[in-house]
Order: C-alpha cells, then sequence, then structure tokens
C-alpha cells in the first residue's frame, strides 16, 4: 500500500508502518475476505469452513488483531481520536485524502475508496431507501483514514468484538484470542466481565477501529439509525450470528434491524460496474450539505 503527495500536511504525524503491522497488501484484502465468508448462497455447511477462504496474510492480520485489542488499547484510541481534536475538515476533503490510500495491485480491476462508498450508496439509492440511508452508505467505510493517521491496519480494521469480557467463538479465528494479554485476566473473563446485563452497547467497549471512529465524527449530524449502521457494521459477531445479546438491550435489538439493512449494501455492492463519479457526484454534495456544515471536527 502507498499514498500519492498530496495531503502531506494531513500526514505530518504519522508514524511509519512497520512492516509487521500491515500483512494486508491493501485493507480492501480484509472487506474482500468478508465479502467471500458471506458469500450470497453460502451453506451454513461452507460458512463454517470460513477458514479456508482467509489467505496467510487475511489470517496474519487477525492474529495480531486478536492479540493487541486489549481493554487499554480500546480505551487509549479512544481518548486519543474520539474528542475529535484532529482539526477541521469537511466530508469532501477526508474522502479526498482517504482516496490517497493507493492500492499496489492492479487499478483497473480494483476500486477506490470513493468509489466503494459510492457503490454502496448508489445501490441504497436504488432501492429507493431515504436519503439519511444513501448518506450513511457513503460515509461508512471513511473511518479508514485512521490508516492515514499512522495506525496499524489491526487497529483500524477486521471483524469488531467486545473486550473486557469473554470472547464469543462466534468471532472469526476465536482461537487467536488466547495472546491477548485479556485472556489472562479472570476478571475479563466472564460471561459480562466488566459490564452489566444488558447494559447497552453504548456501554462496552468494542475494538477499536474504523466503525467507532466515523460513528463519533459524524453522531451528531445524523439519524440514530444512521449511527447504529456506521458504529456495528464490522461487528458480525453479534449482527449475523446472534452472540452478545446478553450485552445489548432492547433499543440495541430494535437499532439492530438497520444494521442487518445496511449490511448487504456494504458486502455485495463491489462486483457491480464502477460508478460514474462525475454524474453522480452533484447528487452527493447535496445529500452531503444537507446534513453537514462545510468543516467538521475530525
Ligand atoms: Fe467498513
Ligand atoms: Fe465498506
Amino acid at each position: 500500500m502507498k499514498q500519492t503527495e498530496e495531503h502531506s500536511s494531513l500526514r505530518e504525524n504519522r508514524a511509519p508502518l512497520k512492516e509487521h503491522q500491515a500483512p494486508l497488501k491493501e485493507l480492501d484484502e480484509w472487506d474482500d475476505f468478508v465479502a467471500t465468508r458471506y458469500r450470497q448462497g453460502k451453506s451454513e455447511e461452507e460458512f463454517r469452513n470460513y477458514k479456508a477462504d482467509a489467505n496467510p496474510t487475511v489470517t496474519e492480520f487477525y492474529r495480531q488483531n486478536h492479540k493487541y485489542q486489549t481493554l487499554d488499547f480500546v480505551l487509549e484510541k479512544k481518548a486519543e481520536y474520539c474528542g475529535l481534536k484532529r482539526g477541521q475538515k469537511s466530508i469532501w476533503e477526508m474522502a479526498d485524502y482517504l482516496n490517497t490510500l493507493v492500492d499496489d495491485s492492479d487499478p483497473d480491476t480494483d476500486v477506490t475508496q470513493i468509489e466503494h462508498l459510492l457503490q454502496t450508496a448508489e445501490a441504497i439509492r436504488k432501492d429507493g431507501h431515504p436519503r439519511w440511508f444513501v448518506l450513511a452508505g457513503f460515509l461508512h467505510d471513511l473511518g479508514k483514514v485512521l490508516c492515514l493517521y499512522g495506525e496499524p491496519q489491526w487497529a483500524v480494521v477486521g471483524d469488531t468484538f467486545p473486550t473486557g469480557c469473554a470472547y464469543s467463538d462466534q468471532v472469526v479465528f476465536p482461537e487467536f484470542f488466547a495472546a491477548n494479554p485479556d485472556s489472562g485476566k479472570p476478571e475479563y473473563q466472564t460471561q459480562y466481565g466488566i459490564y452489566e446485563p444488558h447494559c447497552g452497547l453504548d456501554n462496552v467497549h468494542l475494538s477499536f477501529g474504523h466503525d467507532e471512529y466515523i460513528f463519533r465524527v459524524t453522531e451528531k449530524y445524523l439519524p440514530e439509525e444512521a449511527q447504529y449502521m456506521l458504529r456495528y457494521h464490522s461487528f458480525y459477531a453479534a449482527h449475523r450470528h446472534g452472540a452478545y445479546r446478553q450485552l445489548m438491550n432492547e433499543h440495541d435489538n430494535a437499532m439492530f434491524e438497520w444494521v442487518r439493512k445496511f449490511n448487504p449494501y456494504d458486502l455485495y455492492s463491489k462486483g457491480r460496474e464502477r460508478p460514474n463519479t462525475k454524474e453522480i457526484l452533484p447528487y452527493y454534495r447535496e445529500l452531503v450539505s444537507e446534513f453537514f456544515p462545510d468543516k467538521i471536527d475530525w
């Protein structure tokens, strides 16, 4: 993965990525693995064999993700980023910035980051969903700019899961949690861990990544259904497999209907034709300015 030379001012604090923190050739390798895992029409038996779909780099990525995402790490990253102290930028400046994440692989077949956002949003728009839903599609992966801030891949993407309580075997590669230091803390390894039964996901510290960051950046501008879509779109153990119900409250259960409604657009819009960016951009400019002021805190 490399970056183009623009936006150097945004990159000034970026620490060089150590080789071992970037096992994926491109961030999209993780997204592609998830899409394969949930390929439409896959039988339950085929699904349970998901490890066959994971190449060695994806497997190494999960090994790191499950090892390093401790509760302390999550709290540290939330303190670092969720106060939104990195300055004011428009949605469009950040979308352009995200697009500087250029893949080393074939540019003819791989869509850019903005194209993925537009494809997701366009599929939602074509199905006649409300404007805020289309907007959620356009925004949902903007939090991947964390990678450009210098965060390792395992802190940006990956299936999210609660920290501070026992790991569910519904999270992919659950065996890798054995290397997480929290596994050695008995108080974190009960069904509820540090949480109260049905305390609500807002009180639960999920592993840190692009979901939580974009949720925080956009929360005060979007309806709650969209907030849930952004915040929990990578929480597959819960929205696909029904795990962690003991931490969710009634409100979470109701709102997860929307997370599930959103998920197929994220997973399955990639194979579609490349969006005609020039033609549809005016619609998205208007949509973004309907919900957001020119600059927001990041
Ligand atoms: Fe995502
Ligand atoms: Fe996505």
